[in-house]
């Protein structure tokens, strides 16, 4: 059986990651496609990869390119192009610059890689992920974004060392945007099946639903030039092996609601079921009214964010 292709749409530092990740896995041969000024740096970055291969005692073909070309037919496309937020620069702030960059790219994999299950990390997420299906018209269960994963894996990272406890045994949801107004749902947090809400006092669990959400924004000022990309890499990774694999793995991620959670027509962050259809479902929770009314906040500064997107 042919290699799997996985094309990355971006080879800065999540790009990287993204190629480091997917090759150490045996995902499949992987592409890293970037503008004709990065060419020297994606091509580097794919060889230097090759070469780290032999010790990893992995099998992949990695290429650097600046031509679309390269991405032609492949089977999963993770686009990172953009830039990065900078210290004082809310996702928001990155609209603008980005929108451009997400449409070009948008009709980029539209005519060379129309099959592809697409996952889009680039920010401010719910809306760039909104742009890329409006743009590229790509059925909306093949176009997703990757948030979630990653906002409960820092929820859970935090749970975990609350607890002084392993990360595998801490499972966590968070739905709604990719910003500050995100959901933690403490309530359904769970540490080996005991729920973390019989286990931290409740101001604890508040001043880690508040560090989660905050937590991109942590990394941005300790980095001071740029924004996290280990961690993202690795979330997005989790999306693509569950679509190549057909693992049927419950993901938090924008997904394109259609009612669910009272939400039409919009990329928002809810567990999704990520499989060879791509996004074969959303898995609904019924709310509390909290929940409810803090998922509704998060939905309008969504809404806010792609209204943005359609009057430009
Ligand atoms: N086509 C392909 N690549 C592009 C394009 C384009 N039209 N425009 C810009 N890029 C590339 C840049 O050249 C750069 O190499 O996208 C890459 C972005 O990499 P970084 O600047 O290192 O940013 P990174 O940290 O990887 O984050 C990328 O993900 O989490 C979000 O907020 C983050 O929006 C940012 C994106």
């Amino acid at each position: 059986m042919a290699r799997k292709k996985i094309a990355l749409v971006g080879g800065g530092q999540i790009g990287g990651n993204l190629a480091l990740y997917a090759a150490q896995r045996e995902l499949g041969d992987v592409v890293i496609y970037d503008i004709p000024e990065k060419e020297g740096l994606v091509k580097g970055k794919a060889l230097d990869i090759a070469e780290q291969l032999p010790v990893d005692g992995c099998d992949a073909t990695l290429v650097g390119a600046s031509s679309l070309d390269a991405i032609a037919n492949a089977d999963v496309v993770i686009v990172t192009a953009g830039i990065p937020r900078k210290p004082g620069m809310s996702r928001e702030d990155l609209l603008r610059i980005n929108l451009g960059i997400i449409e070009i790219v948008a009709h980029g994999v539209k005519s060379h890689a129309p099959r592809a299950f697409c996952i889009i990390i680039t920010n401010p997420l719910d809306s760039m992920v909104y742009a890329f299906q409006k743009a590229s018209g790509l059925p909306h269960n093949k176009v997703c974004g990757m948030a979630g994963v990653l906002d409960a894996a820092r929820y859970r990272a935090f749970v975990a060392m609350e607890l002084g406890i392993s990360v595998k045994d801490v499972q966590a949801l968070v739905l709604g945007g990719h910003g500050p107004s995100m959901v933690p749902i403490s309530r359904l947090a769970t540490a080996g099946g005991v729920p973390v809400t019989e286990l931290i006092p409740a101001d604890r669990l508040k001043a880690i639903e508040d560090r989660t959400r905050e937590a991109g924004t942590e990394i941005v000022k300790l980095y001071g030039t740029g924004s996290a990309f280990f961690s993202p890499a690795m979330s997005a990774i989790a999306m693509a092996e569950s679509y190549l694999k057909d693992q049927k793995r419950v993901l938090p991620c924008a997904a394109y609601c259609t009612g669910q959670y009272a939400i039409r027509d919009l990329y928002v962050g809810v567990p999704a079921v990520i499989g060879a259809n791509g996004i074969e479902r959303i898995l609904e929770v019924k709310l509390t009214a909290e929940e409810a009314a803090a998922l509704k906040k998060t939905v309008d500064a969504v809404q806010q964010s792609v209204n943005e997107v359609n009057m430009s």
